[in-house]
């Protein structure tokens, strides 16, 4: 049976702004620290390779956050970013609006652009990804066509971070949402997909906000059987010296598959 996470259960559990102080400081010693140096290292090295070109991205599950789209705005024009509650959308229009109040991605853009090699300014990289961000929908993976009621054209790339893992109660859920993302892009068009392996959970203030496991197996078998070739699958397990309480992740892992 397909199932998915609650809606308002997830706003009322998961406060946007929290598990942006929480995790998105980069240098802060949070377990995330090593996801972002990660993800941004594999984003990095997937656009620069030459891979994955095109006009068109789309990111779902995007609200709170921006780092996933640092690298993505150099090759890519046409950015669709995405919401699934409200309260992550008001965080990420401070953003968008540049409001004084917005999450400081500083510590971020910044790393973003010394593993580029690029000379623009933070408030030059952030301007840039800003003027590539062409429309703010909402979203939803169990649905057919994930941003109904909206028609978007087929995207040549389609990025997700820490999303399905939030979004999926179940293996088979998890199935359907890749199945119902792949409507949205174009054949041989490009997946790039990056999480946490093996977390049951993980703390936003005193709340610990579900996560579907995964590991390496799971996710070769399920991007397979839902029409993507993977290119390239990589993992990170989490060192033994690590010990973070606030999740029971056993790594990351970032994925770059084809659509058939
Ligand atoms: C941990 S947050 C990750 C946010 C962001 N992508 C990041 O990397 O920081 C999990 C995301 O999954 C989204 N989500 C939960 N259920 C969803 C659903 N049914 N459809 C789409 N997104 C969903 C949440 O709204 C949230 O944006």
């Amino acid at each position: 049976m397909s199932d998915f996470t609650n809606t308002s259960e997830y706003e009322e559990q998961f406060d946007p702004r929290l598990y942006l102080e929480t995790y998105f400081h980069l240098g802060s010693g949070s377990l995330a620290d090593d996801f972002i140096r990660f993800v941004l290292e594999n984003f990095n090295k997937t656009f620069k390779s030459g891979a994955v070109k095109g006009s068109t991205l789309i990111d779902i599950g995007t609200a709170p956050s921006i780092y996933q789209l640092l690298s993505a705005c150099e090759n890519f024009d046409d950015i669709t970013v995405t919401w699934h509650t409200n309260r992550e959308l008001r965080e990420l229009q401070k953003w968008l609006k540049n409001e004084p109040d917005a999450f400081d991605w500083s510590s971020i853009v910044k790393h973003v652009c010394e593993i580029e090699g690029n000379s623009a300014s933070q408030k030059e990289k952030e301007e840039k990804l800003r003027g590539k961000i062409k429309q703010v929908l909402m979203c939803d993976v169990s649905k057919c066509n994930p941003l109904a009621p909206h028609e978007a054209p087929k995207a040549d790339c389609l990025v997700t971070t820490v999303c399905l893992e939030a979004a999926c109660k179940s293996y088979e859920s998890y199935g359907t949402a890749l199945k119902n993302l792949s409507n949205l892009i174009k054949p041989k068009g490009h997946l790039l997909m990056a999480g946490d392996l093996g977390a049951n959970y993980y703390e936003v203030g005193s709340n610990k906000v579900f996560s579907l496991p995964v590991n390496e197996k799971f996710l070769k078998n399920v991007i397979s059987e839902s029409g993507y070739e993977i290119i390239q699958l990589v993992a990170f397990g989490k060192p033994e010296d690590a010990a973070f309480d606030t999740s029971d992740y056993e790594g990351f892992y970032f994925v770059h598959a084809q659509k058939k």
